[in-house]
């Protein structure tokens, strides 16, 4: 896979004029969001390959990352008359980059794109990376590929205008990345205070530390054979949370689901391989404090099972495999966990974050 180039910008107007200007291409698309098309275009609008642009809007949220909206780019790519030297700018959050990605990767099997991505969450995560995709047959990113953005850039200044419940959620795969490398950045992590006024500067700055733990494990192992796995780190119960919270209609953001998913999942680390119990008590502590509670009970632990059990980075539906760390940094791939010990970590979620 092509290596992309990550940008932490400080003025995106300029960076965007500057790699949009390193491109060869002859037509400019530009994928936005309802709300990215309102709020974040118009801080890129003047610049005059942009001003010149065919613009594509898409519906908001997770529910229009199907099929129908991906013809509907294909569409609106073939009636713009773009060809494989054309160019696509998408601007968003997960859904954007993901849908769009794979957009453009597919459109006559491959046109260039640069990701601008506007939520914490598409920031440290899904607009880095090379994974694209959408969701279909009721199971979240099951039609994808792996193709990477030639350019990421990203701009924190979104940030302040994004509510605290999306800047939480995409913190949880910051402190995933923590977990998964030193110490250090955890402990910044956990001590970042979102009690008083957000300190962006500082944010911006752990977003680029993030961004490059993940850029750094990606490079390793584009295709997630191996080291990649780490960052499936809390996301193999999380997504059963996830899965579980949508069925009950109370559909929750991904990284709440992913925090509540380190819980266990760390839990699990402490039980098998040893991981310190200080480290996942104040994880677990700014867990509680920041993320609150799914609410299940014993109950539903079999239903939580059987999402797990369909999660697609198991190698059999016979057993489910997990990421567990024996210490920050210390990563444990192709965990195979017993029910037992499963529905065990479920227990210590309850009676933990009670
Ligand atoms: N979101 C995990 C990955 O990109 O591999």
């Amino acid at each position: 896979m092509s290596k992309q180039e990550i940008i932490i910008c400080n003025n995106l107007k300029d960076d965007l004029e500057r790699v949009i200007s390193s491109h060869k291409f002859d037509k400019l698309f530009i994928l936005t969001d309802n709300h990215t098309y309102r709020y974040c275009l118009p801080v890129i609008k003047d610049i005059p390959a942009v001003e010149n642009a065919t613009h594509i809007t898409i519906g908001v949220e997770d529910v229009n990352k199907t099929l129908e909206t991906l013809a509907y780019v294909w569409l609106k790519l073939s009636n713009g008359e773009a060809t494989r030297h054309s160019l696509m700018i998408n601007l968003g959050g997960g859904m954007v980059t993901d849908l769009g990605g794979f957009a453009a990767a597919t459109f006559k099997r491959g046109i260039s794109f640069i990701n601008i991505p506007t939520t914490l969450l598409s920031m440290v995560d899904a607009a880095v990376g090379g994974k694209t995709g959408i969701n279909f047959n009721g199971l979240k990113n099951e039609i994808g590929a792996f193709a990477p953005a030639s350019e990421v850039i990203i701009d924190s200044e979104f940030l302040k205008t994004s509510d605290y419940e999306n800047i939480i959620s995409g913190y949880a795969e910051m402190l995933k990345h923590g977990l998964i490398s030193t110490f250090d950045n955890w402990k910044e992590l956990v001590n970042f205070n979102f009690n008083n006024e957000i300190d962006y500067k500082l944010l911006q700055s752990l977003i680029g530390k993030s961004v490059c733990i993940k850029e750094n494990v990606v490079e390793q192992d584009p295709f997630e054979k191996n080291i990649r796995k780490s960052l499936n780190l809390g996301h193999t119960i999380g997504h059963a949370f996830e899965s579980f919270a949508l069925k009950n209609e109370n559909p929750v953001l991904h990284g709440y689901a992913v925090a509540w998913g380190l819980v266990c999942e760390l839990y699990l680390s402490h039980v098998i391989s040893g991981f310190p119990k200080e480290i996942l008590r104040s994880t677990v502590s700014f867990i509680k404090e920041h993320y609150g509670k799914l609410a299940f009970s014993c109950k539903d632990y079999d239903t939580l099972y059987d999402f797990m059990t369909h999660d697609k980075k198991n190698e059999s539906s016979a057993s489910i495999n997990f990421t567990l760390l024996s210490d920050i940094g210390n990563i444990k791939i192709n965990q195979i966990v017993s029910k037992d010990d499963i529905f065990e970590s479920l227990d210590f979620y309850s009676e933990t974050m009670g």
